[in-house]
């Protein structure tokens, strides 16, 4: 089977994509072809096809670990799923195409009531906040939730489940828009980390120091968000999305007992697959239950792909993007 994709020949910074064929293998027992309608942008997709990820793939590659579509082939003993189903999935990768062959444990449900582009981008998005609060650093309710990067996709995603757990949010950013998205989504305390401090704001707002960091971005704001947590507070070690690993001194680590807690959810996926397929299950029904709310992404042309993830790289994307396979109304 052949499919039209968006294909990675070299790694160039930014990103080079281009629109060609590829050879789709026939789906095997377990395996699932999902016809796409739309592909999620991720941060990590960017890194990749630019040569910065700590992983590189074999050339020619085709991005794209999350779509949204319908199935149009099942591979033999498939039973969760049929022709025709609307569904989401968490392909890997190869999700960047018209057709994607994925194992049936990572095809779900489209949740009730959400449209194929909110669904496309909250699967990395979600299950990776689902992994961070859920998982790794159990939120509880009444606690405060400081999450660095509020305006991108984890950060958003975390600032919504947080909520949802009943916890209280601050939300930190480098402008006023990324900083509306956060507070849109509920965020009670705002802190613009590129103009203020955000160690003494984030102690002021929550009064006294927050409970929970959430980093995905690194670099020169790791410090100060981990001198803002109280007693026993923990620091979850997401993403280096700055491009800088950031070097905190391990006295603020010990004062105060606090805990830096590591959040690789990728590999848990592999190691965990019964796990992680619960935690989709249970992302999916929070989502159709209205207890998350994935937000509405741009909606881009498949065929920009490259051009949407040099915008990633160079910190123009507000919120998510999704890249879809037709044109509005088709
Ligand atoms: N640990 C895991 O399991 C896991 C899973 C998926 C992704 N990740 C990682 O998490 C990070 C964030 O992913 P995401 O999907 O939230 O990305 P995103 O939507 O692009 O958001 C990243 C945020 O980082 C901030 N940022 C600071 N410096 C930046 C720079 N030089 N370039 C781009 N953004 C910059 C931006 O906010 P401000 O401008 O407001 O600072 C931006 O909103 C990435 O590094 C990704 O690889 C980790």
């Amino acid at each position: 089977m052949r499919t039209k994709a968006m294909v990675c020949h070299t790694f160039t910074d930014p990103p080079s994509l281009e629109l060609g064929e590829v050879t789709l293998r026939a789906p095997g027992p377990g395996e699932i072809v999902v016809a796409v309608r739309a592909a999620g942008a991720n941060y990590v997709d960017a890194l990749i096809c630019s040569g910065r990820y700590q992983l590189q793939p074999a050339l020619p590659y085709v991005p794209g670990s999350e779509v949204a579509g319908e199935v149009v082939a099942l591979g033999p003993g498939v039973v969760t799923r049929q022709l025709g189903d609307r569904v989401v999935a968490l392909t890997g990768e190869g999700g960047y195409a018209e057709v994607v062959v994925v194992p049936e444990a990572a095809v779900l449900p489209l949740p009730g009531g959400l449209d194929e582009e909110r669904a496309a981008v909250m699967l990395q998005s979600y299950g990776t906040a689902l992994f961070t609060l859920d998982e790794r650093c159990p939120v509880t309710r009444g606690e405060w939730v400081l999450v660095l990067g509020a305006g991108g996709g984890i950060g958003l995603a975390c600032v919504d489940l947080a909520l949802a757990r009943g916890a209280r949010v601050i939300a930190a950013a480098s402008d006023d828009e990324r900083l509306r998205a956060a507070a849109a989504r509920g965020a009670e305390g705002l802190v613009r980390y590129d103009r203020d401090d955000l160690k003494d704001q984030a102690r002021r707002i929550s009064g006294g120091g927050v409970d929970v960091v959430v980093d995905p971005v690194g670099g020169a704001f790791s410090e100060p968000a981990l001198r803002a947590l109280r007693p026993f507070g923990r620091f979850c070690v997401v993403g280096f999305a700055s491009g800088q690993i950031a070097k905190v001194p391990l006295n603020q680590v010990l004062l105060g007992n606090r805990q830096v807690v590591g959040v690789e959810w990728g590999s848990w996926v592999v190691a965990n697959p019964d796990g992680n397929s619960q935690l989709l299950s249970r992302l999916v029904g929070m989502v159709g239950r209205g207890e998350l709310h994935p937000a509405a992404p741009t909606r881009r042309p498949l065929p920009e792909a490259g051009q949407v993830l040099g915008e990633m790289l160079s910190r123009q994307v507000i919120g998510k993007v999704a890249l879809v396979t037709r044109p509005e109304g088709a």
